[in-house]
């Protein structure tokens, strides 16, 4: 065979289970354009996984971890160059550039369709390609939606079949013509005849990451890493999704989602938009500290919600996902003891630092680092060597099942409903720790204009405030305008839509130190939320909404954070909020016309309030 012939034969021959003609006649399509070696349907079955696993050692990309200390886990090293999602290679390439709006990347889709066209011929020569059945959402539900990702990356595969629900059960609900979301995906590193690979395979130079939202596909190219490249989470469950949202009227979003019980068996669910790496883990397995004895936090999402109104004017949530693809630095038995306890066996670890006995650490894990490691790049590591040990944005890969905190509705496909929305990010100034938006309107101006200071979990400099809409800045699919006013239609429609909530565990002091200790205590302000939800719950009013006061929280166990302290972070700083109030101008200014009158109602009531 030359090597620029299409594969021969059999390749591209599916399974008998496969009775989707056009699912066949795509992937067989795919395969003449891609040219792998072999073509893999995955059934989703624990035996695929453990040889894939085993393949993905033998080959360097995994190494197996301390059978004893971590049983049936593996960690991954990336390419220096492929570690977090790349915003600014990330396309939404609608009919009309209008349509994708001013806060996204966009090719006009003809020219994108010649580039990929380009770029995915021959692509997976010398590979694998895998075909990956998966359902956002549990099969079967009226919520849940199918995607079909081929790859030419096994390290995809394994994490696909933890994060959702993968395989031939998928391939059996959508029978012989069920809709789903095409997703195409490859490392962009052809093997040539012969030739030894590397533990990670990718491309160096170029990497793209398209949507195409009118006919609902996916291509993404040159990127092995999360959300690049597990294309189920952000490209189709939010970005896709929110497309679809709209045209359907519900909403799909960058939320945990989380369930409050109180002693007496009271329960409220509620969501939160945090940006990447600001804390959705971590609050959506929140552990009470001791004074709140019988209350007891559930997780049922920690990254990503979609939620439909319901027939009694209530919004209802699901998660689409069936795993955590989550942030390992900072976790720890103090500040996430749920997370430690998911963490035991049976995880995928990517790009933290591994130990001589062969199990893993990461920054802050411990308070004592360990004498020696190897970092996320395999390199002998020692404390103060001035180096970290785990990337920044090192991640696990684990099945939620196994998170010891998910509550007991998490799967049920009808969702949960929600008392309360609650948006948040890192400000380590002017944003008080907790605000309730007095209106649904108010409450979309809060989310419409949330800022944050940038995380490693994306490439770029990090640090700075950047406005964040509902944290939805890199994954809304189309015009942040018209996403704004989806949000205030959807609300408007409903009769009992959430109470909005602005948070901010992250002000710090002039030495630069947090002053709210964060974590576990942030079930303080938790249940002031959920009691301001059942009506019980007091606090003052603020040119923001209304906040709680120094004795409207509960502080037993943390009497060392006084009035003084609470104040620091309490304070509402009408001058501050003047220069905030301008510096939303950067955001909705680019807007223009699809800039809803709602949000300039709201931004006029401030400025007279605040008289700038
Ligand atoms: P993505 O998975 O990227 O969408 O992010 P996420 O929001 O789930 O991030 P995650 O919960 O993993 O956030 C991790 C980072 O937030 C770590 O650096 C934590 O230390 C920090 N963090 C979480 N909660 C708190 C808190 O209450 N206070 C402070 N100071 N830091 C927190
Ligand atoms: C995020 O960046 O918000 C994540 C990680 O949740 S990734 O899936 O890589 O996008
Ligand atoms: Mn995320």
């Amino acid at each position: 065979m030359n090597d620029r012939s299409p594969p021969q034969g059999n390749i591209a021959a599916a399974p008998d289970w496969v009775r989707h003609r056009k699912l066949r006649d795509w992937v067989a399509a795919m395969a003449r354009l891609t040219k792998p070696e072999r073509v893999v349907w995955c059934d989703g079955s624990p035996a695929e996984y453990d040889r894939l696993c085993g393949e993905l050692v033998a080959g360097g990309t995994f190494l197996k971890l301390n059978e004893k200390l971590r049983p049936g886990s593996y960690l991954a090293r990336s390419n220096p160059t492929d570690v977090a999602r790349m915003e600014e290679r990330t396309f939404i390439c609608a009919n009309r550039k209008d349509d994708a709006g001013p806060t996204n990347n966009w090719i006009d889709p003809g020219e994108m369709r010649a580039t990929l066209g380009r770029l995915f011929d021959g692509c997976m020569r010398g590979r694998t390609l895998y075909v990956v059945p998966f359902s956002m959402g549990p099969i079967g539900s009226h919520i849940a939606q199918v995607g079909v990702e081929l790859s030419d990356s096994a390290y995809v595969v394994v994490n696909m079949k933890l994060m959702t629900r993968m395989g031939r059960a998928v391939i059996e609900h959508l029978g012989e013509d069920g809709a789903f979301v095409p997703c195409m995906h490859s490392v962009g590193a052809p093997l040539a005849a012969g030739a030894k690979d590397v533990p990670w395979p990718c491309n160096d130079k170029e990497k793209w990451i398209v949507h195409f939202p009118e006919t609902r596909e996916i291509w993404s190219f040159g990127s092995g890493y999360g959300g690049n490249a597990l294309l189920g989470k952000k490209c189709l469950a939010l970005r896709i999704a929110s497309v679809m949202a709209r045209d359907e009227g519900w909403l799909a979003e960058h939320m945990l989602i989380l369930g409050l019980e109180s002693p007496a068996g009271e329960k409220h669910y509620v969501t939160a938009a945090f940006p990447s790496a600001c804390g959705k883990t971590n609050f959506a397995m929140l552990i009470p500290p001791a004074a709140f004895a019988g209350w007891k936090v559930t997780t049922v999402g920690e990254d990503i919600a979609w939620i439909k109104p319901g027939a009694d004017g209530r919004f209802y949530a699901i998660n689409p996902e069936a795993g955590l693809f989550g942030v390992a630095p900072g976790t720890s038995e103090a500040t996430n003891p749920n997370a430690m306890k998911m963490l035991r066996a049976n995880v995928i670890f990517t790009n933290v630092a591994i130990t001589p006995e062969g199990d893993v650490w990461w920054e802050d894990m411990t308070k004592e680092p360990p004498a020696r490691l190897m970092d996320w790049q395999g390199k002998e590591w020692v404390p103060g060597c001035g180096r970290v040990a785990a990337h920044p944005n090192a991640r696990f890969t684990v099945a939620a099942a196994q998170c010891p905190s998910m509550d007991s509705r998490w799967e049920d496909p009808a969702g949960v409903p929600i008392s309360a929305f609650i948006f948040g990010g890192r400000r380590s100034s002017t944003v008080p720790l907790v605000v309730e938006a007095p209106t649904w309107e108010d409450g979309v101006h809060m989310g419409a204009t949330l800022g944050s200071e940038t995380t490693a979990a994306i490439t770029g400099k990090v640090g700075v405030v950047r406005r964040d809409p509902m944290a939805m800045l890199a994954f809304c699919g189309y015009h942040m305008g018209d996403y704004f006013s989806h949000w205030l239609k959807v609300g408007k429609a409903a009769s009992r839509a959430p109470k909005v909530f602005r948070v901010n565990w992250f002000r710090k002091d002039a030495n630069g130190k947090y002053i709210w200790p964060g974590f576990a205590e942030n079930m303080r302000v938790l249940k002031w939320i959920v009691d301001r939800c059942g009506g019980r719950a007091q606090g003052v009013d603020s040119v923001l909404g209304v906040i709680p006061r120094y004795e409207d929280l509960n502080w037993t166990g943390l009497e060392r954070f006084d009035r003084a302290r609470y104040e620091e972070i309490a304070r509402v700083d009408e001058k501050a909020w003047g220069a905030e109030l301008q510096s939303h101008d950067e955001l909705f200014g680019k807007l223009g016309a699809r800039l809803p009158p709602d949000l300039e109602i709201r931004r006029g009531g401030m400025r007279q309030k605040l008289a700038v």
